[in-house]
C-alpha cells in the first residue's frame, strides 16, 4: 500500500492523525498495543499492514491475511465510556463498513455482533479488544478491522477450504480489482464521521444507527453459543452489545456472546 496515496485521500478530524504503515506484522492489533504501551500514541491512531503472519479473529480464530490483497487495520481509542459498553465500537465500525461498501454499489448486511456480509458471505470482520494499561492507568480500546478487498476465489479455496463457500471479497463481487488506498481512506473517513457522532451525541445514537442498518428486530434468527443453538425472534440489542431473543414459550434469552448462523 502506498502511504502518500492513502494519506492524500484521507480527510478526518481525529482518526488517522497518526498513521503507521508496515509491510509485515504479526497482527495489527498486537502492533498498535505495543506502540501504545511503548510511547503513548493518541486517540484515533491507525496501524495498517500489507501482510499479517498471525492475523486473528474472534475466539482466537485465524484471520487469513495474504500479502498485498486486503486491508488489515487497527485503531486505538481512549473514549470516555463505561468499559462494559465497548462493543459500541464494533457497531460503529460495522456502520462505517456498510456505508463504505455502498460507495461501490455493494449492498451489504450486518450480522450480530461483528460481521458485515455481502450476498450472505463474509467480506469483513471486526475484532474489538478492551485493554487496561498499568503504566498509564487507563482503559483503551483496540479495534481491528479486516476487509477482503482483492482476495481471489483461488486464495479462498486454498486457504479456507472448509468455509470457502461462505467467504467473498470486493473484487469477486465487483468483477474488478479495487484500489486499496482509496477504499481504506474512504473507510477511515467514514469511521471518523461515526466517531465524531459518538463524541458529540453518545453511544445510544450509534446503537440506533446500527440497529437501523442491522434491520433484524422482530425477525427470527439462530445463534450458536458455545455449541448450543438458540433460535428466536430478536427483541433488542443493548449498549453492551447483548442480544435479547424471544424463544419458544415467549421466554426472553439474553445472549452475551455468540455467532449468528448464516
Ligand atoms: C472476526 O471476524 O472474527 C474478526 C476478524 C478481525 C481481523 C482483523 S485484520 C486486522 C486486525 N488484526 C488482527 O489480527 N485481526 C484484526
Amino acid at each position: 500500500m502506498d502511504l502518500e496515496n492513502l494519506k492524500s485521500n484521507i480527510s478526518t478530524n481525529i482518526i488517522a492523525n497518526d498513521l503507521f504503515l508496515f509491510p509485515e506484522v504479526s497482527s495489527t492489533n498486537e502492533v498498535i498495543d505495543k506502540l501504545f504501551n511503548d510511547k503513548y500514541i493518541g486517540d484515533g491512531t491507525v496501524v495498517i499492514s500489507d501482510h499479517q503472519t498471525k492475523g486473528r479473529g474472534r475466539y482466537d480464530r485465524k484471520w487469513i491475511s495474504p500479502s498485498g490483497l486486503n486491508l488489515y487495520m487497527s485503531l486505538l481509542f481512549k473514549p470516555d465510556i463505561e468499559p462494559s459498553k465497548f462493543p459500541i465500537f464494533t457497531f460503529l465500525s460495522s456502520c462505517a463498513l456498510k456505508d463504505t461498501f455502498s460507495l461501490y454499489n455493494l449492498s451489504s448486511s450486518i450480522k450480530w455482533p461483528n460481521d458485515v456480509l455481502i450476498g450472505g458471505k463474509k467480506i469483513s470482520g471486526v475484532l474489538t479488544e478492551l485493554k487496561y494499561s498499568d503504566k498509564y492507568e487507563v482503559n483503551y480500546l483496540i479495534v481491528g478491522i479486516g476487509v477482503n478487498i482483492n482476495l481471489t476465489r483461488q486464495h479462498i479455496i486454498k486457504e479456507m477450504s472448509d468455509i470457502s463457500e461462505k467467504v467473498t471479497s470486493m473484487s469477486i463481487e465487483l468483477n474488478n480489482d479495487v484500489n486499496r488506498e482509496l477504499f481504506t481512506a474512504e473507510l477511515i473517513n467514514k469511521l471518523d464521521e461515526y466517531y465524531s457522532k459518538f463524541l458529540n451525541y453518545g453511544s445510544s445514537v450509534i446503537l440506533d444507527d446500527w440497529l437501523t442498518k442491522w434491520d433484524s428486530i422482530g425477525k427470527s434468527i439462530k445463534v450458536n453459543v458455545d455449541g448450543k443453538l438458540y433460535e428466536g425472534i430478536v427483541k433488542d440489542v443493548d449498549e453492551n452489545g447483548f442480544l435479547y431473543l424471544i424463544t419458544e414459550g415467549y421466554k426472553t434469552v439474553k445472549v452475551i456472546s455468540g455467532d449468528m448462523i448464516f
